[in-house]
């Protein structure tokens, strides 16, 4: 049950978006989530009413009480997806089914209220819709939308909050990773875990990537591009990066990703690949996969490739690994075969270059 609802958007136009120029020279180098289009979507939430006051409205600062819930235990929670510009001029969107149902996922671990599937889905499609102009056609970028909750209620008592804000921005980006290398290095945090079994692991809450920051920040600061966290309880298993699933590849040809026991998230980057492998004939693994295992491995030559995968960073080769107890180069560290295979596979039927074959492209126009 997704729990249909029949609330239908009102629009309202900004009555001065920004001018058409302005807008394509934002476009040709747009960053990550610095710039950001003319309207929003908003849907309010209370107990005694359900979903209401769907719209979709100029982008505009909210005002909240200082005492709102959400400013004070994080009861939030948010997506990230892409809409694509295709090869004819127009758009779609990615799997918005699986992020409206992780939505509800997150929603659920959180003691928030769900929001039905298809408010979620129209919700991103006539914001896309009403802002297509700031989907970039250049290779490599897209329409970056960000649909979130928080929790709305004024008062300091640590409950969930009887009321809620739903809103979606979207925001044109390029490639998350600055810079041209071919690979990232990325850093073993020892002191620093990201998600303990029972927690919020499996949740895209906000307070999850605010417990990362740390860890995210000793990264940057040895060198290195993102984090990589290890299981909490016994230090050794490899769970995913900051913001992105990890996968190995091997000499065998076959692929390995940490299973979904609950403490990573559950990415759909990750899903995909995983069908997209198979169907090019790969064996893929859902198995832990020890750190040790992974620098042994790296250095007899058993492992070949690692990357990371996400919405925002796509497919992204991992060419080396540091930590205070680790230090070791995947393959010769720089793009690996597989991995380009993956990401062109991947990105062809985002951008509408390949056949669809697993109905996943949701066609805006
Ligand atoms: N893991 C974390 C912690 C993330 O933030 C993300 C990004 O959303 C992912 C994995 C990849 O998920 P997806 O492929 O659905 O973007
Ligand atoms: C995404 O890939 O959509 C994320 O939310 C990850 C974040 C690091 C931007």
């Amino acid at each position: 049950m997704n729990g249909r609802s029949t609330e239908v958007f009102q629009i309202e136009k900004h009555p001065n978006p920004v001018e058409a120029e302005k807008r394509e020279t934002l476009l040709q180098n747009p960053g990550f989530g610095r710039v950001f289009t003319d309207h929003m979507a908003t849907i309010q939430y209370s107990e005694g009413r359900g979903w209401y006051d769907a719209k979709i409205c100029p982008r505009a600062p909210f005002s909240f009480d200082p005492a709102t819930l959400v400013l004070h235990y994080a009861q939030e929670i948010f997506e990230g997806m892409k809409a694509y510009r295709l090869p004819d001029g127009g758009a779609t969107l990615f799997r918005p089914d699986a992020n409206a149902r992780r939505f509800r996922n997150s929603a659920d671990r959180l003691a928030m209220p769900l929001l039905p599937e298809n408010l979620f889905v129209d919700s991103v499609r006539e914001l896309v819709r009403i802002d297509k102009e700031w989907i970039p056609s250049t290779d490599g970028s897209a329409l970056y939308l960000r649909p979130f909750m928080v929790a709305t209620e004024a008062v300091l008592g640590m409950k969930p909050s009887p009321e809620y804000l739903y809103c979606v921005v979207a925001t044109p980006v390029g490639a998350y990773f600055k810079g041209s290398a071919p690979a990232v290095t990325i850093w073993v945090s020892d002191q620093f875990t990201r998600a303990a079994p029972g927690g919020t692991g499996d949740a895209k809450c906000g307070g999850n990537y605010a417990a990362s920051l740390a860890a995210q920040a000793e990264a940057i600061r040895e060198g290195c591009e993102q984090v990589v966290f290890l299981d909490a309880v016994e230090r050794r298993w490899v769970e995913e990066l900051g913001g992105m699933n990890v996968f190995f590849v091997f000499a065998d040809g076959s692929l390995q990703t940490p299973p979904l026991t609950g403490t990573i998230l559950p990415g759909i980057t990750r899903a995909s690949l995983i069908t997209l492998a198979r169907d090019l004939g790969f064996v893929v693994r859902e198995e832990p996969y020890a750190i040790d295992q992974w620098e042994a491995d790296a250095k007899s030559g058993r492992l070949v490739e690692a990357f990371a995968c996400g919405t925002a960073a796509v497919v992204t080769s991992i060419g080396r690994v540091k930590g205070r107890k680790h230090e070791f180069t995947i393959g010769d560290g720089g793009a690996g075969q597989v991995t380009g295979r993956l990401r062109t596979a991947l990105l062809d039927i985002q951008n509408g270059r390949a056949p669809d074959h697993h109905g996943w492209l949701d066609r805006l126009f």
